[in-house]
């Protein structure tokens, strides 16, 4: 059976690239990503999906009310296209109940940050200025708080004397080019069990 892959963006849409190339090189088997949805009208991402002929849809949240209703239209969005997994790459909300309930264990996301610590915005920052001298990223399962639910996989980057916060973030960027198609392999696979908040390979 072929996993149907959504994938949820805001901006650059480098880690929605690795995806695309690693269903395409055969690394990722029996799985397509069947739509991309933005919530920014000019994301790169939109345009990463739009040449590899994958469908792209830009919700306008401030075509809705509230964050529910915007949500419940994401939802139609994700459903129109029977999807199995939902892929959070760059995408700068935090969902909201309705969707973490329809996909409960089904949804995942990469940050930029070895979890718990430096949860939230500019994570390669927080860690950099933090002065710790391992850095590195972090795939998981979302649930409802932010940055907080069960880890799928970590990838750790030593932090370089002559480092800038920048060179840092390329560092961790490589690492999670790597880690994510790795884990939604493994999920796509049915490799993942989830325990508690504990994730094991089965
Ligand atoms: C990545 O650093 C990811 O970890 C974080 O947002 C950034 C998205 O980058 N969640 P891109 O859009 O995939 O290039």
């Amino acid at each position: 059976m072929t996993t149907n892959i959504a994938v949820l963006v805001s901006g650059r849409g480098s880690n929605l690239h690795s995806i695309i190339d690693n269903i395409e090189n055969g690394y990722i088997k029996d799985a397509r990503i069947t739509v991309v949805v933005s919530d920014v009208s000019d994301a790169y991402a939109l345009k990463r999906a739009e040449d590899r002929g994958i469908t792209d849809v830009f919700v306008d949240p401030s075509d809705f009310e509230n964050k529910i209703q915007y949500e419940q239209e994401v939802l139609e969005v994700l459903e129109d296209h029977n999807t199995d997994l939902v892929l959070l790459a760059g995408y700068m909300r935090i969902l909201g109940k309705g969707i973490i309930e329809a996909y409960r264990n089904r949804i995942i996301n990469i940050h930029p940050a070895l979890l718990p610590a430096f949860k939230g915005l500019h994570a390669q920052e927080q860690a950099f200025e933090y002065g710790v001298k391992v850095a590195g990223c972090t795939v998981h399962f979302v649930d409802e708080g932010m940055d907080t639910g069960p880890i799928i996989i970590q990838k750790c980057v030593p932090v370089l004397d002559d480092d800038t916060a920048e060179t840092l973030s390329a560092r961790v960027l490589e690492q999670e080019h790597k880690i994510y198609p790795e884990a939604v392999k493994l999920f796509v696979e049915g490799k993942l069990k989830v325990e508690g908040r504990v994730v094991i390979r089965r």
